[in-house]
């Protein structure tokens, strides 16, 4: 948009901190009071963390749940779809059978020790949640076991993401922006944490981008009216221009290539409510304040709030205690449940001392086939192939040469589709 082009930039710009000096004199411009309209935004956001607490008193949980049946059977309320919508955040109780999933994360187990995961383990390499003061939890780079694959390609998992992708408006401003009803087989790695961790868990954050969400022209038109001092016709789900937004690369670092409408993982064992689970600000449209609070007079002209090249977005006490305020644990999970997250919605990790029981899971999004997605699915095909490490992760590579991979025969007409090749 002409308004933006004095700053915006498709890729990292090279003196990045120019590019933000100019967008807070062109936004602001733009807006006139900013102030009041951040005070809009926060008082908007109050009102939500109060409902939010209201229905945590009631019903124990601000998150919304839903029995996978009822999905299935197309047997959602508008009333629950109204609560979905708001909250940008849900659980599908038995999404899976309990068995099958306890016999998937065996299965994962025998796979790592079958092929001397622990004698070959070279440490974690990355360090994309580095700006966050806690660390991260215990992540297993490897992505084709029988027991991923299963999940990925089940017309369980297919259902749920199709149901969750038509949350959005797929057609808008005269364009169709995703097919809701194919999936992107985005493969993800899988946690395992055994009983007894001691965990910091990981600081609340966004992922999805986080420089790119105020310099990269296509998330300018996504938040156009927020820009244009419009809060109101905001709306966190219309799809336009989201799967036209390309993370910045950064060297030896995490991203993702794929446009994601949740994010999501499937729970391999059953994890109380207290036991360093995820939280979430269940307001999708608290993004504006993230968006807005750098624009403050309070913030040096060249940052924005703990904002740094190839890290998440941080959402930090200091900057934006109004939003570390309403973070929602989820209730109480069992194995083969579901838990699912807009793609703008903060969320964190507790820490947890001692932990009881297990904490696994299996990462797997919903992301709805478009240009880009089939662009990385593809992509994804060929590391598939090889047993390589998807593109968006470090290039560990550990089950190249593994025994009892997913093999391309295995793929069913779900897996097909969504790695693109039929
Ligand atoms: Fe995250």
């Amino acid at each position: 948009m002409k308004t933006y082009q004095a700053f915006e930039s498709a890729d990292l710009p090279d003196n990045y901190k120019d590019n933000v000096i100019t967008m807070k004199r062109v936004l602001r411009e733009q807006i006139g009071d900013v102030n009041a309209l951040f005070a809009e935004v926060s008082a908007f956001i109050e009102g939500e963390i109060a409902s939010i607490r209201e229905q945590e008193a009631a019903t124990g949980s601000a998150w919304p749940v839903l029995e996978y049946e009822a999905i299935a059977r197309g047997e959602v309320t508008a009333d629950q779809l109204a609560l979905i919508k708001r909250r940008g955040c849900l659980v599908v109780r038995g999404h899976f059978p309990r068995e099958q999933v306890l016999g998937w994360d065996k299965a994962l187990l025998d796979y790592l020790d079958e092929n001397d995961f622990d004698e070959t383990y070279r440490g974690p390499v990355d360090q994309f949640f580095g700006s966050l003061e806690a660390s991260r939890p215990e992540i297993f780079p490897i992505y084709w076991s029988q027991s991923q694959m299963q999940l990925r390609q089940h017309e369980r998992m297919a259902t749920a993401q199709s149901f969750l992708n038509r949350l959005w408006k797929t057609q808008s401003q005269g364009q169709t922006w995703f097919d809701p009803d194919v999936n992107a087989l985005y493969p993800d790695r899988v946690r395992r944490r055994p009983p007894g961790t001691r965990s910091k868990g990981l600081g609340p954050h966004t992922d999805s981008g986080a420089l790119e969400r105020w310099l990269h022209p296509a998330y300018l038109k996504v938040f156009d009216k927020i820009y244009r001092n419009d809060f109101k016709s905001y709306d966190p789900w219309d799809a336009a221009h989201r799967t036209e937004v390309d993370e910045y690369a950064y060297k030896d670092t995490v991203k993702c290539s794929a446009f994601r409408t949740f994010q999501g993982w499937t729970a391999l064992s059953d994890m109380k409510a207290d036991q360093g689970v995820l939280h979430t600000l269940p307001i999708p449209a608290a993004m504006a304040y993230m968006l807005l609070r750098p624009l403050l007079d309070d913030v040096p002209e060249d940052e924005l709030c703990g904002v740094a090249p190839g890290k998440v977005l941080p959402v930090s006490e200091k900057w934006h205690p109004l939003l570390v305020k309403g973070l929602s644990a989820i209730p109480d999970v069992q194995a083969g449940d579901s838990v699912w997250w807009h793609c703008d919605v903060i969320h964190s990790v507790a820490p947890v001392e001692d932990q009881q029981g297990w904490g696994n899971v299996m990462y797997v999004p919903a992301a709805p086939m478009c240009p880009k997605n089939l662009r990385y699915a593809r992509d994804v095909f060929k590391a598939f192939e090889q047993g390589a490490s998807p593109y968006d992760f470090p290039r560990e590579d550990y089950e190249v040469t593994w025994k009892d991979r997913f093999t391309v025969e295995q793929l069913n007409k779900i897996g097909r589709h969504g790695l693109g090749v039929e």
